[in-house]
């Protein structure tokens, strides 16, 4: 169902790589909702992923960007801005990726040139994606720009490795940019605390069938769906969130509150 939320904006989506991607969803929702996006990851992404597919199901021009190179940051946004015909009303930031984790280096063994790189692609290129937007002027006032985050931010979650602290350095930039770009032209900057989900970086993660069900029944509403997350998405880029900024927002079906749920002791 659309309520026609995103009539008229114009965005930016990064991070679908398959239909199972959690950015996937979102673009698709954004569309249903009126908005005119484009679609970009990195390089190599678009030649194993299936990302074509969407651009055409959504008549979305599809522009490659490494979210770690500011010179293809740079290019994406003057070429979303061109193709869309004006500046943008929001971004979603949908990357994830740490070397560690996928190459299962323990975290007290951590390779530390790896945690750059994972750094860099996790969360720096959240940073540098703002700045980027910030030196064109990229982004039209009470615009939104959203990061995709995990609770393993605030709480242990061992498995997680490095991620956990790209996590916790993602709602940081959210927080600092969030103030900048707020007194500079009122675009608001938050991220998603999102249910663990079924997907290619999801899934890389040790455990994670386990883990997914423990979260499930822990959290009283369950977990939320990537349909979920989308719908969520919509709502803090459409004007009806204008005041939120420089939040984490957990979207988690209750998992971030609770303590213990007998639910799960009795399992
Ligand atoms: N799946 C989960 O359980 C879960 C839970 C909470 C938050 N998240 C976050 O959601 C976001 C999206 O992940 P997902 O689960 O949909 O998995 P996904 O694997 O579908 O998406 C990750 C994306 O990051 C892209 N990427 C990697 N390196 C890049 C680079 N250098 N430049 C540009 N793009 C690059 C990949 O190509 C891919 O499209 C990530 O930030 C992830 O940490 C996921």
């Amino acid at each position: 169902m659309s309520y026609n939320l995103l009539k008229g904006k114009r965005g930016v989506i990064f991070g679908a790589l398959d239909d199972k991607s959690i950015a996937w969803k979102i673009a698709e929702r954004c569309v249903e909702e009126g908005a005119q996006i484009t679609l970009t990851n990195a390089p190599v992404a678009l030649r194993f992923g299936t990302l074509d597919e969407l651009g055409e199901k959504l008549n979305a021009k599809i522009i490659p960007a490494d979210a770690t190179n500011s010179e293809d940051l740079d290019n994406l946004f003057k070429e979303s801005m061109d193709a869309l015909g004006g500046q943008l009303d929001f971004v979603l930031h949908a990357i994830g990726m740490s070397v560690n984790v996928r190459k299962k280096k323990e975290y007290t063994d951590t390779n530390y040139d790896w945690m750059m790189k994972t750094f860099d692609v996790s969360a720096i290129s959240f940073h540098r994606m703002l700045q980027s937007l910030w030196k064109l002027d990229a982004m039209n006032e009470w615009g939104s720009v959203l990061g995709l985050s995990y609770i393993a931010a605030q709480r242990v979650f061992p498995d997680y490795g490095e991620m956990a602290e790209s996590k916790a350095l993602l709602e940081s930039f959210a927080r600092s940019f969030g103030y900048h770009y707020g007194n500079r032209k009122k675009v608001r900057v938050n991220t998603v605390s999102q249910s663990p989900t079924v997907t290619t970086a999801g899934s890389g993660i040790k455990g994670f069938d386990d883990f997914f069900n423990y979260a499930d029944k822990m959290s009283p509403l369950g977990n939320a769906s990537a349909e979920d997350c989308a719908s969520y998405c919509v709502s803090l880029f459409s004007d009806l969130t204008k005041m939120v900024t420089m939040q984490n927002l957990f979207h988690d079906g209750g998992f971030s509150t609770m303590g213990m749920n007998p639910a799960v002791l009795n399992d």
